[in-house]
């Protein structure tokens, strides 16, 4: 059986830990997580722990990235199955504040997200991105890693971050991962634990839609056209709503156009009560 992760759940005792760490010359890798963990997120502790001497997990369900009106209060948590997974990939230390520690009474400084913020997911969930700068900051901060791992499963998420990074000199490395997928091609996600049978059964059409958008586009077809037709089949396969299906510039997500860049097709739908994301290079 393998040992046990260390857990820690204040910052004095995780910067305890990091000291040592530091004394001793080792580099350190982060990984952000909202735990319920899943293949997907495993396989970005394992490229932590190639980057990196020492691999931290980070384990907070986020309040400020949540919208009122969303799942916050039914987002999955699973602890005791989170640190088993990360003892078994070997992860060194597992960091899960309370709310309260991480955001402590009169906390008020918040992070704005820049321009990679403006749209896409930050139409539909205008302050989502704020919240996830700011507790990506404070986990940098907290943490003072030399890399921080995020998946490209998100990746406006992604974008965002390295702005922040970028423009706010912050000293470490962000580095990116390829989305794990189910066999079927849907993206691991901890929210497909929200999916009925059924909806399960249609959920792949979004990596499908995704797919044929990005050859079509490849091959010549216009962007127009591609989202059109992709859009007609995400209706056809039974999602009730397309928040959008784009091409966009692969760095800076503004809309695709010229020839000689890379592109990337993103999409956000509606299974009933589940919010799907993908996407995928052209
Ligand atoms: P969460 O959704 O738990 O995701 C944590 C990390 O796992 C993110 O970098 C995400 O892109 C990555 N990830 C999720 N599914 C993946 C998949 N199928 N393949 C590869 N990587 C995947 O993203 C967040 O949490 C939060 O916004 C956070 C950054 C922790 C800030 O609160």
């Amino acid at each position: 059986m393998a040992e046990s992760v260390k857990i820690v759940r204040t910052v004095r005792d995780l910067r305890k830990v990091t000291a040592k760490w530091r004394k001793a010359g080792k580099t350190v890798a982060l990984v952000p997580t909202m735990g319920a963990l899943h293949a997907g997120h495993i396989s970005l502790v394992r490229l932590a722990k190639k980057k990196a001497d020492k691999a931290v997990v980070s384990i907070f369900v986020n309040p400020t990235q949540f919208a009122p009106h969303e799942d916050l209060a039914r987002y999955p948590r699973d602890e005791a199955g989170d640190l088993e997974k990360l003892a078994k990939v070997g992860a060194d230390l597992v960091w899960s504040p309370s709310v309260e520690e991480m955001y402590p009474e009169g906390t008020s400084t918040r992070i704005e997200a820049g321009s990679a913020a403006a749209d896409l997911e930050g139409a539909f969930r205008p302050h989502h991105f704020g919240g996830v700068a700011t507790v990506c900051c404070k986990l940098f901060n907290q943490v003072t890693p030399d890399f921080a791992i995020f998946g490209e499963k998100d990746y406006q998420q992604l974008a965002v971050l390295r702005q922040m990074v970028r423009d706010l000199d912050m000293p470490l490395k962000l580095v990116a991962a390829p989305i794990s997928r189910e066999k079927d091609g849907l993206a691991l996600s901890s929210r497909n634990a929200y999916l009925t049978e059924a909806e399960r059964a249609i959920a792949p059409a979004l990596y499908a839609a995704v797919s044929a958008v990005a050859r079509k586009v490849a091959s010549g077809t216009p962007i127009e056209a591609a989202t059109s037709e992709a859009r007609a089949e995400l209706t056809a396969a039974g999602f009730q709503k397309i928040d959008y299906i784009e091409v966009r510039d692969a760095e800076t997500l503004v809309m695709a156009a010229g020839s000689g860049k890379s592109f990337r097709v993103l999409a956000a739908v509606w299974l009933g009560k589940t919010r799907l994301i993908d996407n995928v290079a052209v």
